[in-house]
């Protein structure tokens, strides 16, 4: 591929044997996918950093990146870690674990990575631009930036995305090319509303019926809460592999029908209405009928706002005996809610705001929960394989109900 003389230097080591190595794997990507260039890129966002999703072979290539003295060139964000860095004891998380976890997080400071440890990173401070090529991993993060910033990202994968952070560049191929970003696929939205709920049914709908193809989606209003974007993309990431949607007259590259085809013809069509509504949110329900032992909410991290609701709904309630309710969201977040009151009337309630992490790539499967509840399309879609239980997927309300009272809400 070519190479400019900047980019050749690296390669040839004159930037270190760190950016050396980082340019090595990064030809080497490019190659097999038929890049041409590379793209320099404004930001990456890592997931080389949760023990959980890279292992001891994770630990070893963040360490050795390290090792061969590289340092982020670009402003690089990390994912969630593999477990509440503070409290990790609290969740049973085991100590072998934590000691690797403490590696990769020694490794972050060393590489010089933001250490927001969230899979928002753009309300964390790296807020893309239109137009600006990246490269993030974390699908949920990938799918806001492609779609509603027009940002311009692939699914980048663990060790890629560090390589890039190093070099400040990524091969380019697949959504760094504006003729990748057109839609394949039309669904039409026939919802005369749109609960909070409904964007995460819908994204799962949307995942499922496009797979890894570009949804194009019509008839869909536009909603003030940026939380209901961000759960749609998610979910419609997990259940599909969905990393740009457009909405006509909403997202940055759909002004138009026109324009998100391109002037092609969908190659499939597809409507959602009350009825696909419905039968969405029973697929997303495997649990067999035992009563819920775990609430689990903050896929993608909560906000502030999902917070301040989560207190409004659990104030003066109490989660009923055995039962654990855990609100997943980043240090920042958590200590707005400190300050706002919410996290002492969270926890007055018997529930516990939890940072830092999630329940996905935290070992919560070491609980044997049998049934969790979630209002997470993302985390429903995920919880019988990662945290090996049945799962209820419901709204925040349906989820709060079932928590403190005995049995199931659904
Ligand atoms: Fe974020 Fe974990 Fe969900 S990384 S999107 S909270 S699975």
């Amino acid at each position: 591929m070519y190479l400019t003389e900047e980019e050749q230097k690296m390669l040839d080591g004159e930037n270190g044997p760190g950016c050396k190595f980082a340019m090595e794997i990064l030809v080497a990507v490019g190659d097999a996918f038929g890049a041409e260039k590379m793209v320099p890129v404004r930001s990456a966002h890592t997931i080389l950093s949760t023990y959980k999703g890279i292992l001891d072979a994770g630990v070893e290539a963040i360490e050795q990146f390290v090792a061969l003295g590289a340092k982020a060139a670009i402003p690089t964000t990390t994912d969630p870690a593999g477990m509440d860095l503070e409290r990790w004891t609290e969740f049973r998380v085991p100590e072998d674990y934590a000691r690797k976890q403490f590696r990769i997080v020694k490794a972050v400071h060393s590489l010089g990575l933001i250490p927001c440890w969230t899979c928002t990173p753009y309300l964390a401070g790296l807020l893309p631009q239109k137009g600006d090529h990246l490269a993030w991993t974390e699908s949920s993060a990938v799918v806001f930036a492609n779609s509603m910033v027009g940002a311009y990202t692939n699914r980048e994968t663990a060790v890629i995305d560090i390589a890039a952070a190093v070099t400040g560049r990524t091969p380019e191929h697949g959504l760094h090319l504006k003729r990748n970003r057109l839609g394949n696929v039309l669904i039409d939205v026939q919802m005369e509303k749109m609960s909070a709920e409904d964007y995460r049914i819908f994204g799962y709908f949307m995942g499922k019926k496009a797979g890894a193809r570009i949804p194009v989606i019509t008839g869909l209003r536009k909603t003030d809460r940026i939380e209901d974007y961000i759960a749609m993309g998610a979910a419609a990431a997990a259940s599909g592999g969905v990393a740009l949607y457009h909405i006509v007259g909403i997202t940055p590259e759909a002004g138009s029908l026109e324009e998100a085809f391109g002037g092609n013809e969908p190659e499939k069509r597809f409507s959602f209405s009350l009825t696909e509504r419905e039968q969405t949110k029973h697929d997303m329900c495997t649990g067999g009928g035992g009563d819920i032992e775990a609430v689990m909410v903050g896929c993608p991290h909560y906000t502030i706002t999902d917070i301040k609701k989560a207190a409004e709904l659990l104030e003066g309630k109490s989660v009923r005996k055995g039962l654990q309710f855990w609100i997943y969201t980043y240090k920042s977040i958590e200590l707005l809610a400190e300050r706002m009151g919410y996290k002492s009337i969270i926890e007055k309630a018997g529930a516990k705001i939890t940072s830092d992490t999630c329940m996905m790539i935290s070992p919560t499967e070491l609980w044997r929960f049998k049934t969790v509840m979630t209002d997470s399309g993302k985390f429903a879609y995920y919880a019988p394989s990662q945290v090996q239980a049945d799962v209820v997927f419901g709204s925040i309300e349906e989820c709060v109900t079932a928590a403190v009272e005995k049995g199931r809400p659904v």
